[in-house]
């Protein structure tokens, strides 16, 4: 099975940045499942229903987050629906009783069953969340007391979503073996250690879609200014300049990956 993973979609820059190259990466590639980060697509911060379905209608299966889910009123809502297709970080604390869900498992006909898995960082971060290595055990526990399911052989992603390079491949590290591929995400900054942990395809972080010549997404002017002095501007997205496409490509068979390469683009 090949998954193809793209980072962080900010913004309308990156959602037209997905519009105009997915379908000729869809064609290079010919994955079997596109998944993607959305906690950005609506305006920076957060996600609507809208840029879901727009965002489904550009080719994306499936979709992750972060602690942007939460940033928009309606979604918490719309988060309610169990058919939404996309997983917000599982270790909350309460995580049982927010709205959404923490890892999903999905029916892919032909090609088999595919776990997809987020889980959030708490190295300099502000959520209240509990650690994700204690969390990831209890969410394989959870998969694993399930009789609809061969864990032992269905591909898992797991989305982790956080800012520390050395928290991201301790966690790597951690679950090599039971879990195919541990994506990072969140720093919209695209690494290059992608490689293989022993059965598990990892990469630190994938990156982002969106605004090249800018800071994440936010256009130099107000970022500069909230660097530099003590009264703060409103961050406004970067509408102008280069834009930029990270993702990787994770091979899987069985549950075991083979390999993970990165697919990167910059467009002028
Ligand atoms: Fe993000
Ligand atoms: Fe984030």
């Amino acid at each position: 099975m090949k998954i193809l993973f793209i980072g962080d979609i900010s913004g309308r820059p990156g959602r037209e940045t997905i519009k105009s190259v997915l379908p000729e990466v869809q064609n290079n590639i010919q994955p079997d499942l596109i998944i993607a980060n959305c906690e950005n697509a609506a305006g920076g911060r957060g996600i609507t229903k809208e840029t879901l379905n727009e965002l489904q209608g550009s080719g994306i299966d499936y979709f992750t987050s972060g602690e942007h889910v939460w940033g928009i009123r309606q979604f918490r809502d719309d988060l309610y629906d169990s058919e939404l297709p996309i997983v917000r970080p599982y270790n909350y604390e309460q995580t049982d009783t927010l709205p959404g869900k923490g890892f999903d498992v999905l029916d892919l006909g032909s090609k088999g069953q595919i776990i997809i898995g987020s889980l959030i960082g708490q190295t300099f971060m502000r959520e209240p969340v509990r650690s994700p290595f204690w969390m990831f055990d209890e969410m394989y526990r959870e998969l694993e007391s399930r009789d609809d399911l061969d864990l032992e052989s269905t591909p898992f992603i797991l989305d982790f979503h956080a800012e520390a390079t050395s928290e991201k491949v301790t966690l790597g590290n951690y679950v090599k073996d039971r879990v195919s591929a541990v994506l990072g995400t969140h720093t919209h900054v695209a690494t290059a250690d992608n490689r293989l942990m022993g059965k598990t395809a990892f990469v630190t972080d994938v990156g982002m879609v969106g605004p090249l010549d800018a800071s994440l997404w936010v256009e130099f002017e107000s970022v500069t200014h909230n660097f530099k002095y003590p009264y703060k501007e409103q961050f406004k997205m970067a509408e102008e300049g280069r834009r930029v496409f990270n993702s990787v490509v994770v091979e899987i068979e069985g549950k075991e990956a083979v390999s993970i390469t990165r697919f990167d683009k910059v467009i002028d």
